[in-house]
């Protein structure tokens, strides 16, 4: 009985801050855990500052959004009750890993059960960009399309291509795995290091990004953001680029130096570009990128189906109770 009441004290002490309107599924898990006090950011918007750091402030553990911050502030609005940190998402380059592992809090994500969403829009992606859909789409509308012309709404094929993967993490190979069936002919990789078991499915060649840049038709962004993969895609590699190269980012916006970017497609110095992340997001509505008519932009929705997201908010619920409870999570960045 004695153990059944410390039990019982530590299960009503979980106090969490969802700092969002998130699927019903994940919230539920919430709610129904004994003992755990839920208080939410109940809006599609994201929370504001000041509400957070008053949102966090004594929560046991926040789950957050890849649009918030977490960062020494919200740690320190927190206080030394706070044991863990579950994010509704894979990426994880909104937290401050080096502040959060120095007091010791665990950070459980949603890595695999996005994978395949994610994977299907970067080709959905790749597929709008290379063969000019919404430009295409936009002609019906307008009544450019007069009659079927030989030389109109031309673009580039997969058959016969040369591939190149940004990271070949989970994402990365998803994509590959999806693009194989369309007739490409070889893959190239970069990323910290060769990864020759996740490489032979595809026949893979890892190579430097200078040259991954000037041998591939499409290449795409998969890889994390990281210090080192900060602005990476800039103008020495847009300039290694082949003029009929299509460009695809569905990582962060942040691996791409978007000015540079934009130099590219607007002298055609790259056929054109398909983008799911930018920076700032949401993108102003002014932005010189949305000027062209050889780039499509996404308003960061990889892993947006219903069932993904879903599975998404009860994973990092279950993150967050495991945490609290000092179980092992579900899936816990190992910091
Ligand atoms: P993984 O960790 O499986 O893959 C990340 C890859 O990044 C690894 O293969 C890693 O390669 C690579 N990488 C790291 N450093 C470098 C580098 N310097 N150069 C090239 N590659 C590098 O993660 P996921 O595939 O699950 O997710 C990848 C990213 O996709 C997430 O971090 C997130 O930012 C983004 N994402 C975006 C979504 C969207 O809605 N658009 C949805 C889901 C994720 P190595 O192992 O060799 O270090
Ligand atoms: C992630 O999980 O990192 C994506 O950007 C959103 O699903």
């Amino acid at each position: 009985a004695a153990g059944a009441r410390a039990a019982q004290a530590v299960a009503s002490a979980m106090s969490v801050f969802v700092t969002r309107r998130i699927p019903s599924e994940g919230l539920r898990v919430l709610s129904q855990a004994s003992g755990c006090r839920v208080q939410q950011w109940d809006s599609e918007e994201p929370v504001p500052r000041a509400e957070l750091l008053a949102g966090v402030a004594g929560a046991h553990g926040p789950l957050c959004l890849l649009s918030d911050r977490i960062d020494r502030e919200v740690l320190d609005a927190a206080g030394p009750d706070l044991k863990v940190i579950s994010t509704l998402s894979v990426g994880f380059d909104h937290l401050a890993l080096d502040e959060i592992k120095k007091r010791g809090i665990r950070v459980g994500y949603t890595p695999d059960v996005l994978t395949d969403a994610t994977a299907e829009l970067s080709v959905a992606l790749l597929l709008s960009a290379c063969r000019r859909l919404p430009e295409a789409a936009e002609q019906v509308k307008s009544g450019g399309w007069t009659t079927w012309k030989p030389l109109w709404m031309c673009g580039y094929g997969l058959s016969d291509s040369t591939v190149g993967i940004i990271g070949l993490g989970r994402i990365g190979q998803a994509v590959a795995r999806r693009l194989k069936p369309f007739g490409v002919r070889k893959f190239l990789y970069t990323g910290s290091g060769p990864k020759p078991e996740s490489a032979a499915e595809f026949g893979a060649e890892f190579v430097p990004l200078t040259r991954l840049a000037e041998e591939s038709d499409f290449v795409v962004v998969t890889c994390a953001l990281t210090p080192a993969t900060q602005g990476m895609c800039n103008k020495d590699f847009f300039g290694r680029m082949k003029k009929t190269s299509v460009f695809v980012n569905t990582s962060r916006g942040a691996v791409v130096n978007q000015e540079d970017l934009y130099d590219a497609l607007a002298q055609g110095r790259i056929a054109a570009a398909g983008l799911d992340v930018t920076t700032p997001e949401p993108l102003p509505t002014d932005h010189p990128l949305l000027s062209l008519k050889n780039c499509v932009i996404l308003p960061h929705i990889g892993s947006a189906t219903y069932a993904t997201r879903s599975t998404m908010a009860v994973l990092a619920a279950n993150n967050l109770l495991a945490g609290l409870r000092g179980e092992p999570m579900p899936h816990e960045l190992k910091l």
